[in-house]
């Protein structure tokens, strides 16, 4: 017989497949109980997690996943369960990942993992290297201004022991794409959503510039709904912050069906999309809690130049002087990135001027393009502000009409072979009295002459400056956000891992 209930809400749907299956099983023991869950949660569809606790045993927790994730921290006298590391990091380092489908049961001795079958597994147990502290905001007003200050340490942690400058080497410490995949594949095609989207737009340009490779982005929550042309000879790159996010998950299974091969690019150990990936590579951008991604940006950015320089070695593209030039520029950023963070006082003081504007736009060209979309999106989610992006060749075919006194338009205009045209696209903006900031070369008169504010970055070489300019993008956002006085850490409507499409 089946009963009936009604609920507004669908995890209450949970409680009771589970109640109805106990009145109808016999259930003597904890096992029973165990079993008796499983069989009640077969009809589900979907993505879950769940913490499921039972009266009649009061002493044990079960928590099952299915899609969505679920990790287990093993404590000195005490177990947790979260979705992410961050979140039970001051408790333990110690995590387990279940695999979907298990049922862990917490009681006062400890875990025991149980897989879809029932049967009792050992699921391997991870140590996080990540301090705790780090998971906490230092002194700092808000995450996202510590995890920006965290830049530079998040970025030598990501290029650490991974290069040699004099033998314009790479190395992963995890087992990377084999060379006879490397030397086989004729196009990269880039997945993810949001700002991780933005990160592999960006690298898309040094890789068909440098690497001469067909190379294109793909918002991954686009690439599944069409039919996408991949092959053995495609590499794929899913790059995700969470290494939860549904629709990167789902591409990356797309492309696997399709015989692609995949590459992760994650900050998130063991995460599910590290799982369902061929290969990974970790951004070593510790815990990111401020749900507006910064620093996870630009360790995937650098981790989007090693590949790069991997590739372009293992593949005879690129010659020991050139790598060896390549992988310098790298170790630069840090030191360059620290004393970026020293023109913040300047950046808050232009936020202030232009907190309260209603519309701005982000321009820029090349490579500089898919920053103003980060420095657009940076904006639009945590101050409220409609911030749009643009490539600045664009402006004359529509956008132009909306340039008044009262929109700021936000310039990136950096070391590049475009520069005097973008220098155009700022005097037809200047002739519509529009206000200009602009990211741009330290001492750049001709851009000091038309542009109404002026953030200085200098340049350590074109493939690596768009790790250096995100940081001003980051702090306009920022202390616009502050001024408006939003809640910089948890904008609202957004969550920190997208686990649902
Ligand atoms: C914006 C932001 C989001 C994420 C996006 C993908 O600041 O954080 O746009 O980048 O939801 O998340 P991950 O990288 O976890 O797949």
């Amino acid at each position: 017989m089946c009963s009936q209930f009604q609920s507004e809400t669908d995890t209450e749907i949970f409680a009771h497949l589970i109640q109805n299956a106990l009145d109808k099983a016999t259930v003597n023991s904890e096992c029973d109980f165990i079993a008796v869950v499983q069989e009640a949660l077969l009809p589900i569809e979907g993505n879950y997690a769940l913490g499921i606790l039972n009266v009649q045993y009061p002493d044990q927790l079960l928590f099952i996943r299915q899609g969505s994730p679920l990790i287990i921290g093993l404590g000195d006298d005490a177990c947790f369960a979260a979705s992410d590391i961050p979140a039970i990091l001051s408790y333990t380092r110690r995590m387990l990942v279940l695999e979907d489908g298990d049922i862990a049961q917490l009681t006062r001795k400890g875990v025991l993992v149980y897989n879809s079958n029932g049967d009792e597994v050992q699921r391997p147990i991870s140590t996080i290297s990540w301090d705790p502290i780090r998971a906490e905001k230092g002194g700092y007003p808000h995450f996202m201004l510590k995890e920006i200050h965290e830049q530079p340490r998040a970025i030598s942690d990501t290029l650490a022991g991974r290069l040699s400058s004099e033998q314009g080497r790479v190395y992963f410490e995890t087992a990377f794409v084999p060379d006879d995949i490397i030397l086989n594949i004729d196009r990269v095609l880039i997945i993810a959503c949001g700002t991780s989207f933005h990160a592999g737009l960006t690298s898309c340009y040094d890789y068909e510039r440098i690497l001469g490779i067909p190379t294109s982005a793909e918002f991954a929550s686009e690439f599944r709904y069409r039919n996408p042309i991949l092959n053995d000879k495609t590499l794929v790159i899913a790059i995700s912050q969470s290494g939860e996010t549904a629709d990167t998950l789902a591409a990356v299974d797309l492309a696997k069906q399709k015989g692609a091969t995949v590459l992760s690019v994650c900050n998130m150990i063991e995460s599910t999309i590290v799982r369902a990936s061929d290969y990974v590579i970790y951004t070593h951008a510790g815990p990111e809690i401020s749900v507006a991604s910064t620093k996870a940006f630009v360790t995937q950015l650098v981790s989007l130049q090693l590949i790069l320089l991997y590739i372009g070695k293992n593949r005879g593209i690129l010659r020991k002087k050139e790598l060896q030039t390549l992988t310098q520029d790298l170790l630069h950023l840090p030191t360059v990135a620290s004393n970026l963070l020293s023109s913040e006082q300047q950046i808050q003081h232009i936020a202030r001027r232009y907190a309260y504007a209603q519309n701005m736009l982000y321009l820029g060209r090349d490579i500089h393009y898919p920053l103003a979309m980060e420095g657009a999106l940076k904006l639009k989610e945590i101050s409220y502000i409609h911030a749009e992006a643009y490539p600045a060749g664009e402006m004359k075919h529509g956008p132009i009409a909306l340039i008044d006194k009262d929109v700021p338009v936000f310039f990136i205009i950096h070391a590049s072979s475009v520069r005097e045209k973008v220098i155009a696209n700022m005097e037809e903006i200047k002739a519509r009295d529009g206000k200009i900031i602009a990211l741009t070369l330290p001492q750049d008169e001709e851009v000091k002459r038309v542009a109404d504010h002026v953030i200085e970055v200098p340049s350590i070489s074109p493939h690596v400056d768009s790790i250096l300019l995100s940081i001003p993008l980051q702090l306009f956002a920022y202390y616009v956000a502050v001024h408006r006085g939003t809640d910089v850490d948890q904008p609202r409507n957004l969550a920190k891992s997208v686990t649902v499409e």
